[in-house]
């Protein structure tokens, strides 16, 4: 079964991506996982400087279930990549011409200045990458420089260094976002004024994973002490799945999303497909259970496909969103259903079913 998926203008030989983060942190790894058949890959973040990147060990934190010990949320304090453009610039030719088919999309992030902006657009664009993620949404560390969420919880500065990126840039434009914020529609549609044509989401919820008890320290601990870091896994796929039905009824037609957070598995994929994602992303998933999960999603999303009638992915990308409303049209929608309920249960053949006495007061308003 065909399950490619034309994404502004880029055809995704599956909607499955690796989302941007230690999945797709040098070539090796990329490359394997397109051997493994996953449609596409957001590179590792990466920036001008990056001797400028110093990254701390330990630097995630489990979440795990009381009861089976699975993991259920995840935290990292870790960095954008600490690897040098040069050798990202290499790895990106050398992925492109090995897999010209699979989609290879490069996570920028740079300091608030438009000619650093503009120089890192074109650097990475002469390489043939497919499209462009721009980072607006590294909740921790990078933030002490003005980095990531400090410019995604700014509607203002997104849509200014977008229009940096897409004013030299002539490929698709993606930015991603923080859900750090009250309301995402809003520094998502500036992005969109600034020339962006896609919105990826969610990236990490700032977070403190928990409290040694023996030492009192909070974790993840370096050197006795810690930093809030960002929160993924499946704890967080409730509130992703929440931002991203938001984007999708909010944002102009043409803009598409690529859905991220705690997936898992297809079903989980499929939940974000049906609230408006055309593509969607894996990382802590990734992580921790290896590039293989490819395997169960492609299954899952043609078995889905086959179950359910669809000949095409693109067919049902957003089908539930027709299902949101308000709590005072569910109020109407039920008061509804009931008097229909009760019109039927005053049919004549619903005479029998119960004792007589009893269908008699049923019937009876006093
Ligand atoms: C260890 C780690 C490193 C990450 N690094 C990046 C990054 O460099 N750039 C980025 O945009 N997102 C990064 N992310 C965020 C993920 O791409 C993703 O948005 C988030 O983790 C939620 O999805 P998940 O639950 O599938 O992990 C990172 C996440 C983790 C866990």
């Amino acid at each position: 079964m065909d399950l490619s998926i034309v994404v502004n203008g880029m055809t995704f030989p599956n909607p499955f991506l690796l989302g941007s983060g230690p999945p797709g942190t040098n070539a090796r790894v990329i490359a394997k996982s397109f051997e493994a058949g996953w449609g596409g890959a957001v590179a590792k973040t990466i920036s001008l400087e990056s001797a400028k990147v110093v990254n701390v060990v330990p630097r995630y934190g489990k979440l795990r279930s009381k009861i089976s010990g699975e993991v259920i949320g995840f935290e990292n304090i870790e960095l954008i990549s600490d690897r040098p453009i040069d050798v990202w610039l290499d790895e990106f030719r050398q992925v492109k011409k090995e897999y010209p088919k699979h989609i290879l999309i490069a996570s920028i992030m740079e300091e608030y200045e438009k000619s650093r902006w503009q120089e890192l657009t074109r650097m990475v664009q002469d390489t043939g990458v497919d499209a462009f993620e721009l980072n607006f949404s590294c909740p921790h560390g990078m933030t002490e420089r003005r980095m990531g969420s400090e410019m995604g919880e700014h509607p203002d500065l997104c849509e200014e260094v977008t229009s940096w990126v897409t004013e030299v840039s002539n490929i698709p434009v993606w930015a991603k976002m923080t859900p750090n914020i009250t309301n995402i529609k809003e520094p998502s549609l500036a992005a969109v004024r600034g020339g962006a044509v896609g919105i990826s989401a969610i990236n990490t919820i700032l977070s403190v994973i928990g409290v040694d008890l023996d030492t009192l320290r909070p974790m993840p601990t370096v050197e006795g002490h810690t930093v809030p870091g960002g929160y993924s896994s499946q704890a967080v796929r409730p509130i992703a799945l929440r931002m991203v039905s938001q984007l999708a009824l909010g944002l102009p037609q043409d803009v598409s999303i690529s859905g991220i957070g705690g997936i898992e598995n297809s079903h989980d994929a499929l939940e974000f497909m049906l609230l408006g994602s055309s593509t969607v992303q894996l990382c802590t998933g990734v992580m921790l259970h290896g590039v293989k999960m490819i395997d169960e999603l492609n299954e899952g999303l043609e078995k889905f496909m086959v179950d359910k009638g669809f000949n095409s992915v693109q067919e049902f990308v957003g089908k539930s969103l027709g299902y949101f409303s308000t709590h005072m049209d569910l109020v109407q929608k039920m008061k509804a259903a009931k008097r229909a309920k009760a019109g039927e249960a005053s049919r004549d053949n619903e005479w029998g079913q119960k004792d007589i006495t009893e269908k008699t007061a049923e019937l009876t308003s006093n």
